[in-house]
């Protein structure tokens, strides 16, 4: 047999070999490529079929077809099989858990002011709001607060100017609000309040309020009750009792602090509420006529009542969170849990 028959037995053994032990698609394609491709062997081989003599031309050209039909036709099954292989998941495996991806979200605060809004929504109040810094009438004197009232020393309030400091409370929505708009106002008031407080477990220098006011002609202390019961059954379930202080606020008389039964042990005393049964929410009273002398209102014909709630003490009840300083510090290992 000639020599170069004997080449073309021999690149055939080793192409088959090659693709045999291919160990994967790009294993296999190199491998085809090697002897199938545009400088492969075979084509290198048959750039020299031309010098062979006559009789042997023709027999030469009809093995090296030959090869290549079979190559080409291993190389096609070979790679259908790996194909195949993947999908049925020997090499991907598609049954391990995803990575999740982390999504963002409201802050627990924010969460807790959006259900106390859509609450009193429910009600027919509507939205006001007010800036953080104020003036010291806004956030005092029209709330007949004294001008030597202890809160409005330097240790209790940051001052940005004479004249200017970071609100103390949410009230002063309240003057803000009659000042721009005739009774009947329906208004609650969402935000943030700043004191000089050294912050502890339960203090905060910036902490979350939503104030209430509703004036109208006739209101009563027992519409102000109404409202607080129903509100504090809304949030935390119709068991929730309410009961309400006497205290002492200059822009309220008469006024009132008022607690909600713990919502942790339902009455019967535990930590959360040192074991007294109730939980302080914040402070509520009728309006008094010296903050409607200030506003322009007409004290003979118009009654309302005004109420306070602290923000952040809900959220610590409703997720039992131990330390309001948790709501400020932003460590994103606490948020992602709300
Ligand atoms: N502003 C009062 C406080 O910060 C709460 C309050 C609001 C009391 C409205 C009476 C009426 O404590």
């Amino acid at each position: 047999m000639s020599e170069f028959l004997e080449l073309l037995d021999k690149i055939e053994k080793e192409a088959l070999a090659a693709m045999e032990t291919a160990a994967d698609k790009i294993g296999l394609e190199s491998a085809t490529n090697a002897f199938l491709g545009r400088k492969g062997k075979l084509a290198e081989l048959s750039r020299q079929l031309g010098a062979l003599d006559g009789t042997l031309k023709p027999k030469a050209g009809a093995r090296m077809n030959e090869i290549r039909g079979r190559l080409s036709e291993i190389a096609e099954v070979k790679s259908r099989q790996f194909a195949e292989k993947n999908k049925s998941g020997s090499e991907i495996d598609y049954t391990l858990p995803g990575r999740r991806s982390f999504v963002g979200r409201r802050h627990p605060l924010l969460q807790t002011v959006d259900l106390i809004v859509s609450i009193f929504r429910g009600m027919g109040f509507s939205i006001a709001s007010g800036p953080d810094i104020e003036t010291d009438f806004n956030n005092f004197d029209a709330l007949n607060t004294p001008e030597d009232h202890p809160s409005r020393d330097l240790s209790d309030t940051f001052y940005i100017d004479k004249g200017i400091v970071l609100r103390t409370h949410t009230s002063p929505v309240q003057i803000r609000t009659m000042l721009s708009q005739k009774p009947p106002v329906r208004i609650i008031a969402p935000g943030r309040c700043y004191r000089s407080d050294a912050p502890d477990a339960s203090h905060s220098p910036v902490f979350y309020q939503c104030e209430g006011l509703y004036v109208d002609e006739e209101v009563t202390f027992g519409d102000l009750k109404g409202v607080i019961t129903a509100f504090a059954r809304e949030l935390f379930g119709p068991r929730i009792k309410v009961r309400f202080r006497p205290h002492f606020f200059p822009f309220t008389e008469p006024s009132a602090e008022y607690d909600f039964s713990c919502v942790l042990c339902g009455g019967g005393g535990c930590r959360v509420c040192k074991n007294s049964g109730w939980l302080e929410i914040s402070g509520a009273g009728m309006v008094d006529p010296e903050v409607f002398k200030a506003v322009g209102y007409d004290t003979e014909k118009h009654s309302g009542y005004a109420f306070g709630m602290g923000v952040d003490r809900i959220t610590m009840l409703r997720y039992s969170i131990g330390d309001i300083r948790l709501l400020y510090d932003n460590d994103v290992r606490f948020l992602r849990q709300f």
